[in-house]
C-alpha cells in the first residue's frame, strides 16, 4: 500500500462521489437557529461569506455548494491528487470560480488564506492520524472567524465497540500478510477472506457477539473504494464525544448542536425522556456522550462554533418564522413516519398535513410565519410546529431558504444550470455524479438517471411527453413514455420551484 506520504491514509483507491446536505450553509444556519443560535453568514456590507471544506474527496459537495451559493467564496483542500484533479476538472467544465487546493492539512497551515465563516469536514476526523488531526484543530484556531461555524462528522463510541477489534485485526493483516507491492484492493480482499475463515471456523470472537460478523458482511457487499476509506486507513480514531469536544476546545470552539437526523427529528429527546434523564441537568459533554449511549451511536454530525450568538426565545421564534421553506418532493409522497439509523419518529400528522396543504400549491419559498397563518397554525404553542418543520428538513422533505440568499438566486441559477448541464451530460455514459444543484435552496438533490437525461432534453427544448421519451429512448432506458409523463407531471413542477429548470414547465 502506498501510504508513506499520506501517514497511513489510503490513497491508491479513490473515494466515492457522495453528497451530504448537512454541509450546506443554509442547512447549518437553520440547525443553529432551531437550536436557538444565530449565524449572520456574511459580511454585513457585501453579504459575502467564506467557506472551506477540508478533505473534499471528489469535490462533489464542494462544487455543488459553490455553484448554488453565489454569496460564498469557496475554498477547500484534499491531498489526494486524483481527487483534486476531479474536483478541479468539474469546476473548470462548469465555470465554477473556487479554490480547490491539493495540500495536506499540515501544509495548509502555511498557506495564505482568508478567515472563514464556515469550515466543514465530512468523514475525515476519525480516519486520519494524530498529527493531521492536530493540524486541523490548529487550522480552525487560526482560520475560523469569531462567530464562525465548524461542521464535523466522525465515528463515535460506544457504537463501534463490538467491531473495533475485528477491524484492527484485518488492518494488521493488510499490513503484515500481503506480498510486497500488492495493491490495497487485493490486501483488503485478503483480509476479508482471512476474517471469514475465522468466522466459518467458529472463532469465539464471532460466536459471542454477532455485530462484528455483520460488519464483515457489509465489507464483502460494499464498494471496495468505500470499504478502503472506511476501515483500512492506518488510523481509526474512535473516542467519546467528550474527547472530541475537548480537542476542539484548543481552537476556541464550543459545541453548538448535533445535526444528525436522530437529533433534529427529536428521536434522541424522546429516548432521553424514557430514560428519565433531564438534559438541562447535564453538562453538554456528559449530555452528548450520554446520548451516544442512549442510541449506541456510531456516527455523529456536529456543529461547533467560535462564540455562540444565543437568541432569546422571542427572537428565535421571530427568526424561525422569517425563514422560508420549499418542498423537495411532491406533498402526496410525504410519509408521516421518518426513519433514522436508530429508529423511526412519528411526525405530528395534523401539523404535517396542514403545512403540506399550505405549501403544496406554492411555486416559490414561503416564510414559515406566512405558512403557519395560512395553515391555521398561528395560535397555540409554536414548538410542535417548529419540531415538525425541523424533522421534515432532517428528512430532506423541506429545505430552508434565507432571505439574504434569495436575493442572489439570479446568479445562483446561471451557475447551477451550468454545473447541472455538465452532470446531466456525464449521465449519458456514467452514473458517478447523481446530484443536481438547486439555486433556490443552495443544496443539491439526488436525481435518478432518467430524470437527469430529461433535464438534458428539457434544456434542448423538449417539452412534450413524446419529445422527452424520444431522448430517453435513444439511451435504451426501459419504459421511456411512462418516465417522460411522470417527469412532466411530478418532477418538473417541483424542479421549477427549486430553480432547476430554465423555463416554466409546459
Ligand atoms: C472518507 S474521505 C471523505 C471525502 C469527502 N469529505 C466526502 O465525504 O465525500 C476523506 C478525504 O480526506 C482526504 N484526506 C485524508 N487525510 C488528509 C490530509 N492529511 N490532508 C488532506 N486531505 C486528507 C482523503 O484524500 C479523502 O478524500
Amino acid at each position: 500500500m502506498s501510504l508513506n506520504w499520506t501517514s497511513g491514509y489510503v490513497a491508491d483507491l479513490t473515494y466515492s462521489h457522495g453528497y451530504y446536505h448537512e454541509l450546506a450553509p443554509s442547512f447549518l444556519r437553520f440547525a443553529l437557529l432551531f437550536n436557538g443560535m444565530a449565524h449572520g453568514a456574511g459580511d454585513p456590507v457585501s453579504g459575502n461569506y467564506t467557506y472551506c471544506e477540508l478533505g473534499y474527496g471528489q469535490g462533489v459537495c464542494a462544487n455543488l455548494h459553490a455553484a448554488a451559493n453565489p454569496r460564498g467564496q469557496f475554498w477547500g483542500t484534499d491531498f489526494n491528487p486524483d481527487h483534486a484533479l476531479f474536483a478541479r476538472g468539474l469546476a473548470q467544465q462548469a465555470g465554477i470560480d473556487a479554490h480547490w487546493l491539493a495540500h495536506g492539512f499540515e501544509q495548509l497551515l502555511d498557506q495564505d488564506l482568508p478567515e472563514f465563516d464556515f469550515i466543514t469536514l465530512h468523514g475525515v476526523w476519525s480516519w486520519i492520524d494524530a498529527s493531521a488531526r492536530h493540524a486541523l484543530v490548529e487550522f480552525m484556531r487560526r482560520r475560523l472567524k469569531i462567530g464562525g461555524v465548524v461542521y464535523l462528522s466522525y465515528n463515535i463510541m460506544p457504537g463501534w465497540s463490538a467491531e473495533k477489534p475485528l477491524r484492527d485485526l484485518m488492518r494488521l493483516h493488510t499490513e503484515l500478510a500481503g506480498a510486497p507491492g500488492d495493491a490495497t484492493s487485493s490486501r483488503i480482499r485478503g483480509a476479508i477472506a482471512f476474517a471469514d475463515r475465522l468466522r466459518r471456523g467458529g472463532a469465539a470472537f464471532f460466536e459471542q457477539d454477532t455485530r462484528a460478523g455483520a460488519m464483515l458482511d457489509d465489507m464483502r457487499r460494499d464498494d471496495i473504494h468505500v470499504v478502503a476509506h472506511e476501515y483500512f486507513n492506518r488510523s481509526w480514531h474512535l473516542t467519546y464525544f467528550a474527547d472530541v469536544a475537548r480537542s476542539l476546545e484548543a481552537a476556541g470552539l464550543s459545541f453548538a448542536c448535533s445535526v444528525h437526523k436522530s437529533d433534529l427529528a427529536g428521536l434522541v429527546a424522546q429516548r432521553r425522556r424514557s430514560c428519565r434523564i433531564d438534559d438541562l441537568e447535564l453538562n453538554p459533554a456528559l449530555r452528548e456522550t450520554t446520548h451516544d449511549f442512549i442510541l449506541n451511536r456510531r456516527f455523529r454530525r456536529d456543529v461547533f462554533v467560535r462564540g455562540a450568538d444565543r437568541l432569546t426565545p422571542g427572537e428565535r421564534e421571530a427568526r424561525l418564522k422569517d425563514v422560508a421553506f420549499v418542498l423537495l418532493r411532491p406533498a402526496a409522497s410525504v410519509h408521516t413516519t421518518v426513519s433514522t439509523p436508530y429508529g423511526a419518529v412519528k411526525l405530528d400528522a395534523t401539523i404535517t398535513a396542514k403545512l403540506l396543504e399550505a405549501l403544496g400549491p406554492c411555486h416559490e419559498p414561503v416564510a414559515l410565519g406566512v405558512l403557519m397563518a395560512q395553515a391555521g397554525l398561528s395560535e397555540g404553542s409554536t414548538e410542535p410546529v417548529f419540531q415538525t418543520v425541523a424533522t421534515l428538513v432532517a428528512n430532506n422533505t423541506l429545505a430552508p431558504v434565507f432571505a439574504d440568499d434569495l436575493r442572489r438566486t439570479g446568479t445562483a441559477r446561471a451557475r447551477s444550470h451550468d454545473l447541472n448541464r455538465v452532470i446531466a451530460r456525464r449521465s449519458q455514459d456514467t452514473d458517478t455524479l447523481r446530484y443536481l444543484a438547486s439555486p433556490v435552496t443552495g443544496m443539491a438533490l439526488e436525481v435518478a438517471v432518467p430524470d437527469r437525461l430529461c433535464l438534458l432534453a428539457w434544456e434542448q427544448g423538449a417539452r412534450t411527453p413524446d419529445e422527452l421519451a424520444a431522448a430517453l429512448h435513444t439511451r435504451g432506458l426501459p419504459d421511456p413514455e411512462a418516465h417522460a409523463s411522470r417527469f412532466l407531471q411530478e418532477v418538473a413542477p417541483t424542479w421549477h420551484t427549486l430553480g432547476l429548470l430554465a423555463q416554466e414547465p409546459a
